[in-house]
């Protein structure tokens, strides 16, 4: 018995280990709701704020994602959209994609459709897990997209951290480093919870994005759920009516 529960903790454990070794590493899950308006209104405006200088939407229209979210033409375009474009304007920037690859090397991507194309959970853990590391050429890394070129650019808010890696030797002489954890070097404007609310805010719009028709699905799940429930019940008092004489 005991034997099989220290085999059990073991299976356990050797997942979160071998993640955290790997490539992409995925600490916590997003737990985004995407039902939650408030959330998404959130996510909009902080994606409005610090991401819409380098990244578009050129598949969403910010009168769709108003109406989507619950807003009204002067609550998107006084509080959300900070530049000089129209209510019926695609969600797109001034960057181009030649300016974008000479000054970070890599063009930043069209982040209509990114949730599909990662999952929430790899947004999220991307977005919380940057670190210093002066050897790149922004002086930020990030252990969910190692070494990628997107600066960190919400760190006022979340502070400045440093990865500690574990490195180890294996018998073929290969080193390999394992993330340990984070340390703050600097405190943001942010607490940590808060600051991975708003990202999960953030990831939340990102996954609607990627697909609006997810909340005319969810708002018909309750009349769904009714139907099948009314349709059960009658279905059962017509059994009861054919079978009773039966028996
Ligand atoms: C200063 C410019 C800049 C800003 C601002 C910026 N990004 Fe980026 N982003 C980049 C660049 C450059 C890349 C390409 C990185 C790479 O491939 O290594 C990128 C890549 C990404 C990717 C990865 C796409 C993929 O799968 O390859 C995601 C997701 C992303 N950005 C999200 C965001 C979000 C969310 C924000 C706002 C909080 C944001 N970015 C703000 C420059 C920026």
């Amino acid at each position: 018995m005991m034997k099989k529960s220290i085999l059990l903790l073991l299976c356990m454990t050797i997942p979160v280990v071998a993640s955290a070794a790997g490539g992409a590493y995925i600490g916590e899950p997003a737990n985004t709701n995407i039902r939650s308006q408030s959330s998404l209104q959130k996510g909009a405006k902080t994606f409005m704020n610090y991401c819409m200088g380098c990244h578009t939407m050129q598949f969403q229209r910010y009168n769709r994602v108003a109406e989507d979210l619950g807003l009204t033409e002067d609550e998107m375009m006084e509080s959300l959209v900070l530049t000089d474009a129209k209510f019926t304007d695609k969600m797109t920037n001034a960057m181009s994609k030649e300016h974008g690859e000479q000054w970070f090397g890599k063009a930043p991507p069209d982040l209509t459709v990114i949730a599909k194309a990662r999952g929430v959970d790899w947004l999220y853990n991307f977005l919380i897990n940057y670190y210093v590391d002066p050897s790149r050429p922004s002086g930020w890394n990030n252990a969910t997209f190692p070494n990628t070129s997107m600066p960190h650019v919400l760190w006022e808010l979340q502070g400045i951290r440093k990865a500690n890696y574990n490195e180890e030797v294996d018998a073929e002489g290969n080193s390999h480093a394992e993330l340990t954890g984070f340390e703050t070097v600097e405190e943001g404007q942010l607490s940590e919870e808060a600051y991975k609310d708003l990202v999960r805010d953030l990831v939340n719009f990102l996954d609607y994005s990627s697909e609006p028709a997810q909340l005319i699905r969810m708002s018909y799940a309750p009349w769904v759920l009714l139907f099948t429930a009314l349709f059960t019940f009658f279905a059962y008092l017509l059994k009861v009516n054919y079978f009773r004489d039966i028996h």
